[in-house]
């Protein structure tokens, strides 16, 4: 197995401004290439036949209630569930408790919980002190009133605090809505139109960001619905090719000039493609040279690396910077973007507004006490446990349990992490290159085998995303860790290796 771990970072030093940090490490994004490189094009790691059985048999016998609800949800819900998230092989498991580490279901099987909602509980699930603060508010007035309340300066401001380049705020319903915002803010800004975004990086599913999504070189592929005007204006660049993006900025120039860059500061879909240190820094450069914004999406990164975020880690500052998840402390509504006064002040909107620009955003539940109560709290409790740091150590020691376990199965598995944030390629789907004919033909078998090690895991009591990321949190004991480093120790036993023709 090629070893990913060379260029040691000690926390909460290095590059960084702001508070402490759980990057211990920086992964070796040329090794990382390199196996990705040999596990895709290697066979095809799958669960055997009859560990297979084994895993539907275990549904079977342990989830009956999962099974019947998901079965009737058919009828009514598109796709039989509402979030993209859940996993739907078998069926997806009916989930009616969390608390710190665990998950429970339906029919009362305890699961380790990785996938900690898609990233925003660092505080892990369910945290009574922020949940107590809710409760609180709720009392007092409910989740809305669609006027002003305390809490959204409070949150403002605690952000500005961790984030010196965040001087405004404007709190808004979801990453998605947040990177919206923030694309027609630096179009209103500079008054140009062109977006240059990378290749697998993920910012949400408005019109414009459908593009080049999870897989680089996809463009629009994923567009359906889409009318093709939304997508004219964005161009997608191949992950860790800055003459790529000087390309395109410098094209852009004859279409009027690039409005912003936008980039997930650890690569796309949370360091899939991680990229390397000083890869920001150089797209900073970039951005300065051609007059361009440069936007970090942080809806993972912020406050999961630490409260000052990739910025504050990578010690790069962005313009403007987008937020989603951990802002609302795994509470509904969870969204907003942040950055210079003088390009935030385009949401000034109404007649206040500098120089006539108005930039309309904004929403009924946007930025409404109760989420910005649990995030304001949420922040608060991070940095007070230093959540980020102990997450990242127990990250760090996954991830090394993990390598032990690669290497005694003799599997292709690449795993690597980036502070709380775990990855585990094990079937190579989204390390396929697209620039490479026979990757096409590997799409449906990948994706298939994906989803048997998802199963496989849950069926061990561990709730990845995706079977292929594993976000930890404050509540991941070594204990925990442990616990589920004995349980993927037994999934990888029913792993066999698929020759390909
Ligand atoms: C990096 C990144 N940006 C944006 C989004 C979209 O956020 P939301 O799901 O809140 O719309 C996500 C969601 O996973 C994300 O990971």
């Amino acid at each position: 197995m090629t070893t990913t771990t060379t260029e040691t970072i000690a926390p909460g030093t290095g590059p960084q401004f702001g508070a402490p940090y759980g990057v211990t490490y920086w992964p070796d994004v040329d090794a990382i290439a390199k196996a990705s490189h040999e596990l895709v094009t290697g066979p095809r790691p799958r669960l055997s036949e009859a560990r297979r059985a084994e895993v539907d048999a275990w549904f079977d016998d342990h989830c009956a209630t999962s099974k019947a609800h998901s079965a009737a949800a058919m009828t009514r819900i598109p796709g039989g569930v509402q979030h993209n998230l859940a996993f739907n092989k078998p069926f997806p498991i009916e989930i009616v408790r969390a608390g710190g580490a665990h998950l429970w279901d339906a029919d009362d099987n305890r699961y380790i919980d990785f996938i900690q909602a898609g990233g925003p509980t660092v505080l892990g699930s369910n945290y009574e002190p922020v949940r107590e603060k809710v409760i609180e508010l709720l009392h007092d007035c409910g989740p809305v009133t669609g006027l002003f309340h305390d809490y959204e300066y409070k949150l403002a401001s605690i952000i500005h605090d961790f984030m010196p380049s965040i001087d405004m705020f404007r709190m808004l319903g979801s990453g998605t809505e947040a990177a919206m915002a923030a694309l027609r803010a630096a179009r209103a800004f500079t008054g140009n139109a062109q977006i240059i975004k990378v290749g697998g990086h993920y910012h949400g599913w408005s019109d414009p960001l459908v593009y080049g999504l999870r897989l680089p070189g996809t463009a629009n592929l994923d567009a359906a619905g889409i009318a093709p005007g939304a997508l004219a204006d964005i161009a997608e660049v191949w992950p860790d090719d800055l003459e790529a993006m000087r390309a395109t900025l410098e094209a852009n120039k004859e279409k009027g000039g690039t409005a912003a860059v936008i980039v997930e500061p650890f690569g796309g879909e949370s360091g899939v493609t991680p990229v390397r240190l000083d890869y920001n820094h150089h797209v900073r450069e970039l951005c300065d040279e051609y007059g361009a914004l440069f936007i970090f999406d942080e809806v993972v990164t912020g406050f999961r690396t630490g409260p000052g975020g990739a910025q504050g880690f990578l010690g790069v500052k962005p313009d403007l910077t987008v937020f989603g998840k951990c802002v609302g402390g795994g509470f509904p509504a969870a969204g907003g973007v942040g950055g210079r006064a003088d390009v935030m002040s385009v949401f000034g909107a109404g007649i206040g507004a500098p120089g006539g620009v108005r930039a309309l955003v904004g929403g009924t539940l946007s930025a409404n006490p109760l989420t910005c109560c649990a995030g304001y709290w949420t922040l608060v409790e991070i940095e007070r446990t230093q959540a980020a740091v102990v997450a990242g150590r127990a990250a760090d020691r996954l991830r090394v349990g993990l390598e032990t376990l690669i290497a005694k199965h003799e599997l292709p598995f690449v795993t690597y992490n980036l502070g709380s944030i775990v990855h585990l390629h094990t079937s190579g789907i989204l390390q396929l290159d697209l620039r490479e004919p026979a990757s096409f033909a590997e799409v449906g078998p990948r994706k298939e085998s994906l989803e048997e090690f998802g199963a496989a895991f849950t069926a061990e009591g561990l709730v990845t995303l995706a079977g292929s990321r594993l976000y930890t949190s404050l509540a991941d004991t070594d204990e925990v860790v442990d616990d589920a480093l004995a349980r993927f120790d037994r999934a990888f036993e029913g792993v066999v290796l698929e020759p390909i023709s």
